[in-house]
């Protein structure tokens, strides 16, 4: 070994204290997302994207099938009453202990899911230049897209690309959405704000609430569509598709491709939510366990990278606001009692959203900040 002692060498062991800002403004005024670093041909994953060893370790963990993933079929749910009790109870103890199920017979027809995993897939795979007229961070905007919501916030990158639209209360116009993808956007829309409507009421009656409690209380308000675009990624093994997180909404419905990488924390492990052609994924989002006092859990969850893909997945949000909203969130009274007092503070979800982005994935739970 050659010893010698340049002040260059000593710093060595600190090359980690790179100018990642820089590094991340270059990627972002290519406005192409990792799609255009694929396209591109990188073979090494440039180091704004590598995440620390302790949070990469369990990555390879082989998937045990320990347990079985919550899945519900609503198959008779508006017609029969037996029916309805029997599915309210398997939606209350999936919520309780999972804060995730999938969902089969729910009405969106299979070539409707397809066609809106297709549309994800045409927007990203359209010429750079046109996509490129919609990349932004500019949270007023109702189409937008861009790669990582936290880019400059979070401590390591993800390997995705996201197109975000706002279609409920103060929808995009139909002009705004991009062409490739206007029509399937607006036909799925529908569908989600019919089936959303359908969940929250079973969610109000898991709780003993009247059905329309938590529609009332304007949980189901706004709504924003999310497609993920997950390339095919060069180092996996260094790196996540989304990493740990939990949604900073009441619900989420997720509608997953066939490949797999979705993984929700339960019971200290990492389990694999099984993609499952024609079902949806339902989970619990932060506020509403905020409002539920706890009966609800939002759970973590986060997407392995891959060598195989484009992985496409989009994402549903309930109850994310996209404008100011002076509506206050605060654990139900009707849920509490004096051995179950309120957990958390009030707040709106603006002001939560605003936090949640702030803090950006990967850390611990925005939650935390509002418990009392
Ligand atoms: C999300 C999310 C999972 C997926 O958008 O919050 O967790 O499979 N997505 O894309
Ligand atoms: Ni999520």
């Amino acid at each position: 070994m050659v010893v010698s002692s340049t002040a260059e060498e000593i710093q060595a062991p600190t090359e980690t204290k790179y100018d990642r800002q820089s590094e991340l403004q270059a990627f972002e005024d290519t406005k192409a997302g990792v799609k255009g670093l694929v396209d591109a041909g990188v073979t090494k994953l440039p180091r704004i994207f590598i995440h620390p060893p302790e949070n990469l370790r369990d990555i390879k963990n082989p998937t045990r099938n320990l347990f079985d993933f919550p899945l519900i079929d609503l198959d008779g749910v508006d017609e029969d009453a037996g029916v309805r009790e029997k599915i309210v109870d398997r939606v209350r103890e999936a919520s309780e202990t999972w804060g995730f199920f999938q969902i089969v017979n729910h009405g969106v027809p299979v070539s409707m899911l397809e066609e809106m995993l297709d549309g994800v897939r045409r927007f990203n795979e359209q010429e750079t230049e046109i996509k490129k007229q919609f990349y932004s961070r500019d949270s007023t905007k109702k189409v937008t897209f861009n790669c990582n919501f936290d880019l400059f916030s979070s401590p390591a990158a993800n390997w995705r690309d996201t197109i975000y639209c706002v279609i409920s209360p103060n929808p995009a116009q139909p002009e705004e959405l991009p062409t490739v993808c206007r029509d399937i956007i607006i036909e799925y829309s529908k569908q989600v704000i019919r089936l959303g409507r359908c969940l929250f009421k079973l969610m109000s009656e898991s709780l003993g609430l009247s059905p329309d409690h938590l529609i009332e209380m304007e949980c189901a308000e706004s709504l924003a569509l999310i497609g993920h675009y997950y390339p095919p990624c060069p180092e996996p093994d260094l790196t996540f598709g989304i990493s740990k997180h939990s949604d900073n909404n009441f619900i989420t419905v997720l509608l997953q491709d066939n490949l797999g990488g979705l993984q929700v924390r339960h019971q200290n492990q990492w389990v694999d939510v099984p993609p499952l052609p024609g079902a949806l994924v339902v989970n619990i989002g932060d506020l509403f366990q905020l409002v539920s006092n706890d009966k609800l859990k939002s759970v973590e969850h986060r997407v392995l990278a891959s060598n195989a893909g484009p992985r496409i997945s989009v994402a549903s949000f309930f109850g994310r606001d996209s404008g100011p909203s002076s509506k206050v969130y605060a654990p139900m009274k009707e849920l509490l009692s004096e051995d179950d007092p309120p957990k958390y503070r009030p707040t709106t979800a603006n002001e939560y959203t605003e936090f949640f982005r702030a803090k950006g994935l990967g850390g611990t739970s925005a939650l935390l900040h509002f418990r009392l």
